[in-house]
């Protein structure tokens, strides 16, 4: 085999992992807390901040608009905001970024207009925003679509019910942050409830917004006046994702985990199926303990919105059912095309096929190491912890993918016993 080139990362199967994981903050909560500084002057201070290469991705944007950042420490970020912002969002920001739609409701709401240019795709498939857009019209905002710009205005938006056909995570937000300084009550019925739409809550509250309903289906919010909010510091909510990253890990290889700071009321139902697979797995005052003493055992998931299995985790789950005893099938309900990381799978061995959103996953007792590609972040967490299963090497490109999302991925496998190297 060649030798793995720079940036690719190499993992080879050694057996069992043992020892402890802490577990960073929330990719998908941080990115959120950061837009949500837009809405009042003065300095924040947020901590428990994943080292990943999106929050980077979200300061230059942040930058852009008028906001300043920096790292007083690892894991610490500073934000301060002057109230001298741009509300534009600019095209080589936006695209690098999905959570960059996340700067409309608060830019529209504090600023009386925004001007962003259009997300794009994404590897899995289109990512409409509509349900964004007509959250906002109900509250007064008028929108123009021109040359890939999306622009909203309004002076001051009102209060409106608002019901979502889907509980969109990202439509949520932006509705919530809008409403924030509306004129009136707003309501949001069939509202997300993931964790880090409940963590945004809890950071807009402290910062002076007036929601109930907080973790439920109806969010309800009553406007404050513009200027009445204040920078607060907040703690970013652990990283459910990641954490079942490491379980997956341990699934597959074998062995005994701590695993830290992750927050076993946010991950209910994903602990029920890794504990159907056959995986002990113990609720501690920090964490969970998580043994896998024996070959997983296959099951049936379907992804679904919050507190169904989320979709992010549907590429590990795959990985997980590929070396399973027996048969598994996986439905994916969110993303239609969230399944091209499984060509890559099966060039590691696995028996997977497709059919429309289905998978049916016959599994082997061992995958077999070979070149592989991250297609996105979560598509190549699960290639890594493939090459865990996987006799001889497993060489991943297309790293960066996995840096968007992952904090110290290699180096917290490696503290536990894995082979795994960054070259
Ligand atoms: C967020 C997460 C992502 C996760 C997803 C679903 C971030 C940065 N990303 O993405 O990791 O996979 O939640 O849990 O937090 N939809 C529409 N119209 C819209 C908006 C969404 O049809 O206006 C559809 C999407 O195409 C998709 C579904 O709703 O099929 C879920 O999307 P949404 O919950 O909005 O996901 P994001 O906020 O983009």
């Amino acid at each position: 085999m060649m030798a793995p080139a720079p940036g690719q990362i190499a993992v080879r199967h050694v057996g069992e992992l043992k020892g402890s994981i802490d577990v960073p903050g929330a990719k998908n909560a941080v990115l959120k807390l950061m837009v949500a500084t837009i809405l009042a002057d003065g300095t924040y201070e947020l901590s428990n901040v994943p080292q990943i290469a999106d929050v980077a991705i979200m300061s230059d944007l942040l930058e852009a608009i008028g906001i300043t950042t920096d790292v007083p420490a690892p894991g610490r970020l500073r934000m301060t905001n002057t109230g001298d912002l741009v509300p534009i969002a600019p095209y080589e920001q936006v695209e690098r970024i999905r959570a960059s739609i996340n700067v409309l409701g608060p830019l529209l709401t504090r600023c009386g207009h925004v001007r962003l240019s259009m997300p794009g795709g994404d590897d899995f498939g289109a990512r409409p925003i509509d349900l964004h857009v007509a959250g906002l019209e109900a509250m007064g905002a008028v929108f123009k679509f021109s040359h890939g710009d999306v622009e909203a205005s309004a002076d001051r938006l009102h209060g409106a019910d608002v019901t979502f056909s889907f509980p969109s995570v990202g439509a949520t937000e932006n509705v919530l942050t809008a409403a924030v300084f509306a004129d009136g009550v707003t309501s949001i019925d069939n509202a997300a409830r993931e964790p880090e739409v409940i963590d945004l809550c809890e950071m807009l509250v402290s910062m002076g917004a007036d929601i109930s309903g907080v973790g439920s289906s109806r969010l309800v919010v009553r406007g404050v006046p513009r200027g009445s909010l204040r920078a607060v510091a907040h703690r970013t909510v652990p990283d459910r994702i990641q954490a079942a990253t490491y379980r997956a890990a341990l699934g597959v290889a074998g062995g005994e985990l701590t695993i830290r700071e992750a927050r076993p009321d946010h991950m209910h139902n994903v602990l029920a199926r890794f504990r159907d697979m056959g995986m002990e797995i113990e609720p501690i005052p920090d964490g969970v303990h998580a043994v896998a003493a024996s070959r997983l055992r296959s099951i049936d998931v379907q992804t679904l919105p919050y507190p169904g299995i989320a979709t992010d985790y549907k590429p590990l789950m795959i990985t997980m059912l590929s070396v399973a005893e027996g048969v598994g099938i996986v439905t994916e309900n969110l993303y239609p095309g969230r399944f091209r990381y499984i060509e890559e799978l099966m060039r590691l061995g696995a028996d997977v096929r497709t059919n429309g959103h289905h998978a049916v996953v016959r599994g082997v007792p061992r995958l077999s190491g070979a070149p592989v590609k991250a297609h996105d972040i979560r598509a190549g967490a699960a290639m890594v912890v493939a090459g865990l299963a996987a006799e001889g090497e497993t060489v991943i490109s297309g790293v960066d993918h996995i840096d968007r999302g992952y904090d110290d991925l290699v180096g917290r496998l490696r503290s536990v016993g894995a082979d795994i190297t960054r070259c």
